[in-house]
């Protein structure tokens, strides 16, 4: 089929609220030399889209601007020093400036990896950032080991519901925290010990955790120091602020958030995890590209249970 010369998008020109988000219809983006054009068929929702769109990210996004970062596609073309994907390739990974809200989008080839065969472009697009985050986080980062304790705030967000089962193959005890609800959700996952961070915090955890994945940051993160045991590290994935003092009496270390680059080598080993089953994805919600806004107001909940997804096609 002929490649047509303008494409269905997403784009907004001002930053604001997810009114400013429009269809439009643009140009197919061309490739440069090191790219791949993918046609979209899903792209995994993070929370910087909507922090990015907000302005609450400032205002380094040229404008306008084309939300989406995390894509799975079929490979439609290739830039002429691209020599380990071709035309008709089943594909997931992060593009190098978001566009992905859209129907056709260019990545550069060493941020994509063949799509894990036994699960569709839905999941396949909600894996990117937030597999990567948390393996990064666990094992370059923590370096989390077998038979040691890690605690995850957040477990049942993006983040986080990957985490849980990257610790657990590990081979590491998980306590994961969460409202009530999703309680079973966390069971079902595999961890070791549920908390209701709404009432219980910090109960019955004493100071028995070996590391902290912080996924929800903020300024009420102080209690995950008290679980902490001396020598203990904790890592948030976004902003938060923790009682340095505290932390330093208590023998314990904060990381500095990081942001891990998505590889090919990354993205093919969490594929290999999926394909060998380690690794489930947990959808949340699936909306159609012309209702991103409302993929964009389900993010900003932080309610999300699992991944958030927009299907293009
Ligand atoms: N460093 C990196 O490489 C990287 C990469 C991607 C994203 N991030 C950042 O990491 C953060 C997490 O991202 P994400 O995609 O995992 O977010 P997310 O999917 O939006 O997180 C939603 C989850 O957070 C839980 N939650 C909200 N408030 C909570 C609280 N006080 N205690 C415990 N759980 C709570 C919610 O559970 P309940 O409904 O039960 O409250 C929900 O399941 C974001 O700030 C994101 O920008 C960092």
């Amino acid at each position: 089929m002929e490649l047509p010369r303008t494409m269905k998008a997403i784009r907004f020109h001002n930053h604001g609220g997810p009114e400013v988000l429009r269809l439009e219809e643009l140009p197919v983006p061309k490739t440069s030399e090191r790219e791949v054009l993918v046609r979209v068929h899903a792209v995994g929702v993070n929370p910087g889209d909507w922090q990015i769109r907000s302005g609450f990210a400032g205002d380094r996004f040229e404008l306008p601007y084309i939300p989406g970062w995390d894509v799975s596609g079929v490979v439609e073309s290739v830039g002429d020093s691209v020599i380990n994907l071709r035309p008709g390739d089943k594909v997931f990974g992060m593009t190098a400036n978001s566009g992905g809200c859209a129907e056709y989008v260019t990545v550069p080839f060493d941020q994509l990896a063949l799509k894990p065969r036994s699960i569709d472009f839905i999941e396949a697009s909600a894996l990117p950032q937030s597999g990567v985050a948390a393996w990064h986080s666990l094992f370059e980062q923590g370096k989390l080991e077998a038979g040691q304790t890690l605690l995850i705030n957040g477990a049942a967000g993006g983040i986080g519901h990957i985490a849980v089962q990257l610790a657990r193959w590990k081979g590491a005890s998980v306590i994961g925290t969460a409202s009530p609800h999703k309680e079973s959700f966390l069971h079902e996952l595999g961890v070791d010990a549920f908390v209701d961070y709404t009432t219980d915090l910090p109960a019955g955890i004493g100071r028995s955790v070996d590391i902290v994945l912080d996924t929800v940051g903020g300024d009420k993160g102080d209690w995950l120091l008290d679980t902490l045991k001396p020598g203990g590290c904790l890592i948030p994935t976004a902003w938060g602020r923790y009682a340095s003092e505290k932390a330093t009496k208590a023998s314990i270390t904060v990381q500095e958030v990081q942001f891990a680059p998505v590889t090919t080598s990354n993205l093919a080993e969490l594929a290999q995890l999926v394909n060998n089953g380690k690794i489930k994805i947990a959808i949340d919600s699936v909306f159609p590209l012309e209702e991103t806004a409302k993929a964009h107001i389900r993010s900003e909940s932080r309610r999300a249970r699992g991944k958030i997804v927009i299907q293009v096609q």
